[in-house]
């Protein structure tokens, strides 16, 4: 089958790979009718490029037609219409039992002290090969894959797979108050549908601060007040002004390890990216390498005692935090991989209307493309080309 692999630093390729089969009982192998590019896969085609090994397969972002079942999968069967959690969990562990799905115990990569296995990332996450191709092998899948419905098109329902839960969590992790306020720093898809998702859920004012012109246009249309940090000298005073000079009650960092603006980390990551595999990896793990422009923004913009809720993914140990400045404001911060199944069943109800789209989902893709045109598609998303924010990926296209 044809996928797309890791080939090095901002090289990936489509080629053949062998076609994936059923190799436990509980797996399931899906033909994926669609699948995205996320910001979690720019990590991996750039920063993270050190944990990858050539020929990898991306992608954790899938949905599909179940063809094959192993003989403990009894929830779904061949034909069925599915969106596959990007973390893999087995639904009865201790940690699943809880809901935290993100850190199932039976998945989980004791050898690199790290969670649930995820697919398409990187041998710390189980090495499980990606959805970034035409078939997926489904492990844990009498318990993972979310059965939708038939009928509207692919974008309605893909989102289940990361970014809507994501953000839902975000918004949970956020703890705005009824009628509050919230300020979502980034606006990429994990960006745009926090925003959204605060304001569904009660949320009276949401902000949200990017530069990219056509995020900021985008965020407008859903009735955020954008704030364009790449224009304001003093974003986070704007912000207060508008909000009783305190600042929001909650902020949402959706950008992570890549933001712009923080020279010392883009250094850090750019030497990471000079050196043997080892020697980087051991960087990575022990030394402050994440650029944390927007998070420090983010702490900087939440009022006293208000919660910062970090979506974004970051992968450095010795990160500088301003000790300070988080104590005195008595800030609550929560942060992690998502608990993809926590969420979906609030979500699937909200995508099922074709005659209507609360969360706007239809309103997120900007570009669907052939699966073999996958290296352009990651070239554009990560410059920021040609007005790309969320791409899709289509494997069995003619
Ligand atoms: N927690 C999870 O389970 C989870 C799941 C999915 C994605 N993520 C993470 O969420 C983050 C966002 O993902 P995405 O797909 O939306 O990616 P993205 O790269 O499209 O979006 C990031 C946005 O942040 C903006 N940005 C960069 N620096 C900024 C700064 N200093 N101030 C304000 N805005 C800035 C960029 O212009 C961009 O629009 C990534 O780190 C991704 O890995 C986490
Ligand atoms: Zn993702
Ligand atoms: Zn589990």
């Amino acid at each position: 089958m044809r996928a797309v692999t890791w080939q090095g630093v901002e090289d990936v390729q489509v080629r053949d790979v062998p076609d994936p089969g059923i190799e436990r009982p509980t797996d399931a192998v899906v033909e994926v009718t669609s699948t995205a590019i996320c910001g979690s896969d720019l990590h991996l085609y750039s920063p993270l490029g050190a944990f990858m090994e050539q020929g990898d397969v991306l992608g954790h972002e899938a949905m599909g037609v179940v063809r094959e079942v192993g003989s403990e999968v009894t929830r779904i069967s061949p034909g069925d219409r599915v969106v596959m959690p990007f973390n893999i969990s087995c639904g009865n562990c201790h940690m699943c039992r809880n809901d935290c799905y993100a850190q199932c115990e039976t998945t989980q990569v004791r050898e690199y002290g790290k969670g649930a296995a995820l697919f398409g990332y990187t041998k710390l996450y189980g090495h499980v090969p990606g959805g970034q191709a035409e078939y997926l092998r489904v492990p844990q899948a009498h318990f993972g894959p979310i059965r939708v419905p038939e009928g509207p098109p692919d974008e309605r329902f893909l989102f289940l797979s990361d970014v809507l839960p994501t953000a839902w969590q975000a918004v949970d992790f956020a703890d705005i108050p009824p009628g509050g306020s919230v300020a979502v720093v980034g606006l990429g898809p994990i960006g745009q549908m926090s925003a959204r998702i605060a304001r569904h859920r009660g949320a009276s004012q949401v902000f949200g601060l990017d530069s990219v012109p056509e995020r900021l246009a985008m965020a407008e249309r859903h009735g955020v007040t954008a704030v364009d940090t790449g224009r304001e000298n003093d974003p986070a005073g704007l912000v207060r002004d508008r909000t009783e000079g305190r600042g929001p009650d909650s902020v949402i960092d959706a950008v992570g390890m890549e933001a712009h603006g923080a020279p010392l980390g883009k250094a850090a990551q750019a030497m990471a990216q000079l050196l043997p595999d080892g020697v980087a990896q051991k960087l990575m793990e022990r030394a402050g390498v994440d650029r944390l422009a927007a998070l420090h923004l983010a702490f900087d913009l939440v009022r006293r005692a208000g919660t910062v809720s970090i979506s974004g993914v970051y992968g450095g140990q010795a990160d500088p935090m301003p000790m300070m400045d988080l104590f005195d404001k008595g800030v609550q911060i929560r942060m992690g991989q998502a608990h993809v199944r926590r969420w979906t069943d609030d979500i699937l109800p909200l995508l099922t209307d074709a005659d209507s789209d609360p969360l706007g989902v239809d309103d997120l893709t900007t570009h669907v493309v052939p699966l073999d045109q996958a290296p352009d598609a990651y070239d554009k998303f990560q410059h920021k080309r040609d007005g790309a924010i969320k791409m899709v990926l289509r494997p069995h296209a003619a």
